[in-house]
């Protein structure tokens, strides 16, 4: 069985990290977001494609280098072709039943539970669901006690939302419905396929737990937090990593960082960060190989890699970009 995760797009809402990182290697508690989605698959998913347009060549790089069962395939897009695109430009390596996945969620889903779900029912898909207040943001449907969908909309206003019931973006699909999306141009699988797959049965899904589309920063450490409580952990620090004095909650700390004593709190540390003494660290993420001096102040912020700040600076909601990358 596959497993299509999409992994495209620019990732606009993670800059200044995203500059030089693909959202999908992104660190979340030191493993990158995509390998969070792939850790959580069924073990009959014996191969994953990922739909990719933006710095492939680093997710080629990065599944090079891992040990790992599956065959990873980095599949390069001619350009970006949306969700529905995305899919059916995978089309030759799908066999059968397959699952897509939305890259940026991270979430308790129990994949192999889904997967059972869905091979009861008689259709030609499914979508996970999640019920939130607000569901403009996203795609909404309203299953019946079936739990067939009998109406799906994509990003709702708030007077024709009809659910609270979300599109949690993970989809089981049949190999027939690749016919329905048409071939070498921009589709929107949420808008333009899912709707005409109603008619041939489309389920629902529904999950409890935890469910973040981390795309932007508020979301990515809302996802940091959450993944810390499930672990039930104040902080991870990354074994080959020095750290002097104590840490304050929700920290963590990737590979060969050398931390003096000083004050971190909610805060991301990438790989390769040093820290003099007395610096003041809060609620900011710093990216690859960022130096802080002593008694540097960071707040609010984001840091993006090999910045080097000076003794005395003070980063306060600032997002600093790497050398070179000019404001829009
Ligand atoms: N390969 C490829 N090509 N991937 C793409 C493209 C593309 O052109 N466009 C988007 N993606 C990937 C994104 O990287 C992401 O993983 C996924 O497709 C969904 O795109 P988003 O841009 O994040 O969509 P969204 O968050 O506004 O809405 C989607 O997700 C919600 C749940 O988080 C929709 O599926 C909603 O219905 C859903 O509720
Ligand atoms: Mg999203």
């Amino acid at each position: 069985m596959q497993a299509v995760i999409l992994s495209g797009g620019f990732g606009t809402r993670m800059r200044p990290l995203t500059y030089t990182t693909p959202k999908p290697l992104l660190p979340l508690l030191n493993k990158p977001l995509i390998m969070h989605l792939i850790d959580s698959l069924p073990a009959e998913v014996e191969e994953v494609v990922l739909a990719a347009n933006y710095k492939i060549e680093m997710l080629e790089e990065f599944f090079e280098d891992l040990d790992m069962d599956r065959e990873v395939h980095v599949v390069d897009e001619p350009e970006p072709r949306g969700t529905g695109g995305a899919v059916k430009n995978v089309e030759e390596y799908i066999d059968d039943t397959f699952f897509v996945i939305n890259s940026d969620v991270i979430s308790s889903i129990d994949l192999k539970d889904y997967l059972e779900f869905y091979r009861k029912k008689e259709g030609v898909g499914a979508i996970s669901a999640w019920e939130v207040e607000d569901p403009t943001a996203y795609g909404i449907m309203d299953p019946d006690e079936e739990q067939r969908i009998q109406r799906f909309q994509e990003k709702p206003k708030p007077e024709e939302a009809f659910s609270n019931l979300i599109n949690a973006g993970h989809y089981i699909l049949e190999r027939e419905v690749l016919d329905k999306i048409p071939p070498r141009r921009k589709v929107s699988i949420e808008h333009e396929i899912f709707p005409k797959l109603l008619e041939d049965g489309l389920y629902s899904y529904q999950f409890s737990g935890y469910w973040i589309d981390c795309g932007t920063p508020t979301n990515f450490f809302e996802a940091h937090r959450t993944l810390l409580d499930v672990e039930d952990k104040k902080t991870v620090v990354d074994d080959r990593s020095w750290v002097d004095g104590e840490l304050g909650d929700y920290v963590s700390v990737g590979m060969d960082c050398t931390i003096e004593d000083c004050e971190i709190s909610n805060s991301i540390l990438f790989d390769g960060v040093e820290i003099d003494e007395g610096a003041k660290i809060e609620n900011s993420i710093l990216g690859y190989d960022v130096i802080v001096e002593e008694g540097v102040k960071i707040k609010d912020s984001i840091v993006s890699d090999n910045v080097y700040l000076e003794k005395g600076e003070k980063i306060i909601k600032e997002d600093i970009k790497p050398e070179g990358v000019e404001d829009e």
